[in-house]
């Protein structure tokens, strides 16, 4: 049985689709089946992949509108044991017959487009996009647990009471099952007396859901390789396997597998 993680938070920039690359490939690498699944109109993951537009016909929005199945629009990557189902901006029109239509269950299409494929992966993880709209709500339906990755910046926490409660909403009227796997610092420098503060923050807070490896917390540092790595359309472990942003994803994957 496959794992789902959904990685959200409504804010842009913060670093989920360098999580969601990043922690796939890790996972990939660690010999494990992964599926990714692009979900965000921007498809941010799916450059970052190393796929431009002109790649591939179909995307998610083909499979959320019933036009494909999800077999059929996934892509292979370097890694292979790693798997992409790409996006593209055409998923914006999603949101609009989201609202339009009057059927209900919309925010469970995705959960079962997932079945056909669910068997054939270890894990799927999700990106999603900058908004608690309907997109992230099917990535948080379909989810067994979501990542919330933090900037380590001011204001960090902020918007994070209005997540925490869309998370709590989904769980009480269509995923009883969703966990929250945990928060990931992300764009941590440790010369900055802000990004410590915000990890301390997330301690006093929700000291049980930081990852950690050998009792350290698992931050991911602030690195120009994680920044650079998808302009070359790859995840960082295949731009620069040592840097220290690629030895925190796979401290991250470490720890996944260690708590599965
Ligand atoms: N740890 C990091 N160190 C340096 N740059 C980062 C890091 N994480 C993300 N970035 C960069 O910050 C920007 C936003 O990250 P991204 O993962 O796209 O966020 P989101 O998906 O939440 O909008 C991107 O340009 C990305 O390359
Ligand atoms: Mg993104």
């Amino acid at each position: 049985m496959s794992e789902v993680i959904a990685i959200a938070n409504q804010k842009g920039g913060v670093g989920k689709t360098t999580t969601a690359v990043n922690l796939a490939a890790s996972l990939a690498v660690a010999e494990k089946r992964v599926l990714l699944i692009d979900l965000d109109p921007q498809a941010n993951a799916t450059i970052g992949l190393g796929y431009s537009r002109s790649d591939y016909e179909y995307n998610i929005y083909h499979v959320m509108i019933g036009r494909k199945r999800l077999s059929e629009v996934v892509l292979k990557t370097e890694l292979p044991l790693l798997d992409l189902v790409p996006s593209n901006i055409g998923l914006v029109g999603i949101e609009k017959e989201f609202y339009d239509e009057k059927t209900r269950g919309k925010e469970l299409i995705l959960k079962r487009k997932l079945k056909e494929l669910k068997d054939e992966y270890d894990y799927i993880i999700i990106d999603s996009p900058p908004a608690l709209g309907p997109i992230t709500v099917n990535a948080l339906s379909a989810a067994d647990s979501i990542i919330i990755p933090i900037q380590c910046e001011f204001y960090a926490l902020e918007g994070l009471a209005q997540l925490l409660n869309t998370v709590k909403l989904v769980k009480k009227s269509i995923n009883p099952k969703l966990k929250i796997k945990g928060f990931l610092p992300t764009m941590y420098s440790s010369q900055n007396n802000l990004s410590k503060q915000v990890l301390l923050d997330l301690q006093q807070h929700f000291k049980n859901k930081l990852f950690s490896i050998d009792d350290d917390y698992i931050v991911i540092p602030r690195s120009i390789k994680l920044a650079e790595s998808p302009s070359f359309g790859r995840p960082v472990l295949l731009y620069d396997v040592k840097s220290k942003g690629s030895v925190a994803y796979q401290h991250l994957a470490k720890s996944i597998l260690a708590s599965a």
